[in-house]
């Protein structure tokens, strides 16, 4: 196994509810390190264009609205293959299907509040975090 760094999303739904730090110990529990971290109020702009691939998707519109409802926390973990236990760490994309003791199990609202994004492979890890940090803000 390889360390990776994945980008993470602490959305909306979770700021509005103070659960910055109950998900960053799921993170740090799990195994992943926090090697950046910054809260953002995204623009709509900024939202559009980091799910520009789900821009035909119906509910594009709604997930944008829903990303600059509020603050975000945009962070990178690192670890041993880090996407994948990431993933694992966050649960299914719908609660509903969300392993126990999975953040989206435990503190998801809905398919779209769903509390945390991560990205889902190497090469959208690297794009993804590069659209919010630069180098010098990575500090393993
Ligand atoms: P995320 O991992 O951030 O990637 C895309 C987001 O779209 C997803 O999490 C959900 O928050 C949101 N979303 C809303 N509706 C759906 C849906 N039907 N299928 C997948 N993702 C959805």
């Amino acid at each position: 196994m390889a360390v990776e760094r994945t980008l993470s999303i602490i959305k909306p739904d979770a700021t509005r509810r103070n659960l910055t730090g109950k998900i960053n110990a799921k993170f740090e529990d799990g195994g992943l390190r926090i090697v950046a971290q910054k809260r953002v109020q995204l623009s709509q702009a900024q939202a559009e264009q980091f799910y520009g691939v789900h821009r035909e998707r119906p509910f594009f519109n709604d997930l944008v609205s829903f990303m600059i409802s509020g603050p975000v926390v945009l962070q990178v973990l690192e670890g041993e293959n880090a996407i994948a236990r990431n993933r694992e760490i966050m649960g299914a994309t719908n609660p509903a299907n969300a392993a126990e003791g999975t953040i989206r199990k435990e503190f998801a609202e809905s398919i779209e509040a769903n509390s945390v994004h991560g990205s889902d492979a190497p090469e959208t890890a690297a794009q993804e975090i590069a659209f919010f940090f630069a180098g010098i803000e990575l500090v393993g």
